[in-house]
């Protein structure tokens, strides 16, 4: 019975846990100003969380030292998950607080959706920006690119950014990428052709658009300028901020194109001098190094304007693409190896750690300890409940949270976290949003495994496990071997996991908001400025 309640109690103990909160605030707020805090979401592509050095420090590479900074002045979250393992159902996660199978998002949309994450869904941006906040993105959506579906119909007052993924159009100088993709076609009548071209995956007929706002300002975008336009725009809306006559304090969601291929990377001198194509082995390290500058400049915009009164939250959308081989990230100590020994990739699109456990580091001088981590079990999905509990806002009470308010976590030091937290399917086959995997404590099961493709094209059909796999990842970081059945401690962890997995999926199935997505496609949905194009080309002065 205690089970059967859990999860409800769950969700009311979160509205509770916001209201108590909201109420001692009140309380302890008589030495502290009244404002509201600024937030800062970075958002990174497909980083792995060997990506960040300080996760490594062994390694001894130093190609973060941006983070590293803001890990040393903050905490480093070591046991942060993406929500899911692919763009789209993550994102949607995260402005949501919700799991996949109630917001409706378990899979990515394409360039021709016609819809995106379902408008009965309430986001972040749209509960802060009725509570007075400014709210801007830059970045990648690929929550929906038409009419209401926009950033600027989901509760952003500005936008700029690139509707999906860097690779979902052709550009003119094309980036980074196994197979290199080819430049735009330039000649011929225009045809919206939404399939993949036959050349290795790539889209070539569609130029990838830039949006700002609501509208195409440049198509097919420069890649290789896009970092700049990125840094500029943030440190400018951060800098303004302070001139707001408003007195609005503000949200700032960056969801970064890095580390997503294709790379453009600033090269090294002497690989830019040479004239050639330079050795692909630099290319990732690069274009890691450049993340990290845009992120240093963020952070000292912040430092410069408001710093005593903003949370900067770094996180990422899910794993490595190890299929991209010399192009992808590193997932670290976290190899799945009981995967990649049969077959197949264990890192994006799959529910080994290497798909969803992404570095995390959060900073707030004088809020958050600072040089602290923490091995708490939480997910991009808390980022929502805690965003609004630090604004004493409280979210609509006619649907279920997934997130839990991590504000003790972060400002007071306190060890708890998820109890059970699951891992969706959202890429390798299978049913999209099924709860294939749950960790619980330092013990994850699966009742499914499923490979990504790997380095060199090899991949895995999906396995149902009954009885489950069960993984001590305190142990056993690789995921390697797998608990002998018989063991008391698997009867333990699998009774309590099955129970709570059951619970779950009651609760959802009682949702009375439940969402669904719409995910049919149309060629007249691509975004395009002019169909008369090639391309749909077009540039305007800004
Ligand atoms: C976007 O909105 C901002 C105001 O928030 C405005 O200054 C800018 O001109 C708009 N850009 C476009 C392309 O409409
Ligand atoms: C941060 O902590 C590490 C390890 O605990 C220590 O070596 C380092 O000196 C600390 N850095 C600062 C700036 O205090």
């Amino acid at each position: 019975m205690a089970e059967g309640f859990t999860l409800f109690l769950l969700s009311g103990m979160l509205m509770c846990g916001l209201l108590l909160h909201t109420v001692s605030q009140h309380g302890a707020n008589v030495d502290k100003p009244s404002k509201k805090p600024n937030f800062i979401i970075i958002l990174a592509d497909d980083i792995g969380w060997g990506d960040l050095d300080a996760n490594q420090p062994e390694e001894k590479a130093n190609n973060t030292p941006y983070l590293n900074l803001l890990a040393e002045q903050g905490q480093r979250l070591t046991d942060f998950h993406s929500p899911a393992s692919t763009c789209s159902p993550s994102r949607a996660a995260i402005l949501t607080g919700r799991y996949g199978l109630r917001n409706g998002v378990t899979h990515n949309f394409a360039v021709g959706s016609v819809a995106g994450l379902p408008l009965s869904e309430v986001t972040l941006p749209q509960l802060l920006q009725k509570a007075g906040y400014y709210t801007a993105m830059i970045g990648k959506w690929h929550l929906g690119h038409n009419g209401p579906y926009g950033p600027i119909n989901r509760g952003f007052d500005y936008y700029l950014g690139i509707p999906y993924s860097n690779d979902m159009g052709c550009t003119d100088l094309p980036g980074y990428n196994l197979p290199q993709c080819p430049a735009c076609d330039s000649s011929g009548p225009q045809v919206i052709r939404l399939k993949r071209s036959v050349h290795g995956g790539c889209y070539s007929k569609v130029g990838l658009p830039l949006i700002e706002n609501s509208s195409i300002v440049e198509q097919p975008l420069d890649l290789w300028t896009l970092t700049e336009q990125y840094k500029s725009t943030a440190t400018r809306i951060i800098r303004n901020a302070r001139y707001n006559t408003r007195g609005q304090p503000y949200l700032l969601y960056i969801a970064l194109a890095h580390m997503h291929v294709p790379l453009a990377p600033p090269l090294p001198p002497e690989v830019s001098a040479a004239g050639r194509r330079p050795d692909d082995s630099k290319v990732y390290t690069a274009s890691l190094r450049e993340m990290d500058s845009l992120v240093g400049a963020v952070k000292s915009a912040s430092d410069d304007t408001d710093k005593d009164n903003t949370l900067i939250w770094f996180t990422g959308d899910n794993g490595p693409w190890e299929q991209k081989c010399q192009f992808a990230g590193s997932v670290g100590p976290f190899m799945g190896k009981w995967q990649t020994s049969r077959g197949g990739g264990s890192a994006k699109q799959t529910t080994w750690e290497g798909g969803h456990r992404v570095p995390t580091v959060a900073y707030w001088p004088g809020r958050i300890p600072a040089n602290t981590s923490s091995s708490s079990l939480l997910s991009g999905m808390d980022i929502f409940p805690t965003l609004l509990s630090l604004a004493g806002v409280t979210p609509p009470s006619d649907r279920r949270y997934d997130g839990i308010d991590a504000t003790n976590i972060l400002l007071h030091g306190e060890q708890t976290g998820h109890e059970f937290l699951f891992h969706p399917n959202s890429g390798a086959a299978g049913t999209f949003g099924d709860l294939q995997t749950v960790r619980t404590g330092k013990h994850k099961a699966f009742y499914i495994t499923g490979a990504a493709e790997a380095c060199g094209g090899a991949t895995r059909r999906q396995q149902l496990h009954d009885p489950p796999l069960v993984f001590d990842l305190e142990r056993d970081k690789p995921e390697e071997t797998p608990l002998e059945v018989e063991t008391p401690e698997y009867q333990t962890v699998v009774e309590k996991i099955t129970r709570r997995r059951e619970t779950l999926l009651w609760d959802i199935a009682t949702d009375k908001s439940v969402s669904t997505a719409d995910y049919s496609t149309d060629a007249s949905a691509a975004p395009c400025c002019d169909p008369r194009q090639a391309v749909c080309r077009c540039h305007t002065q800004r």
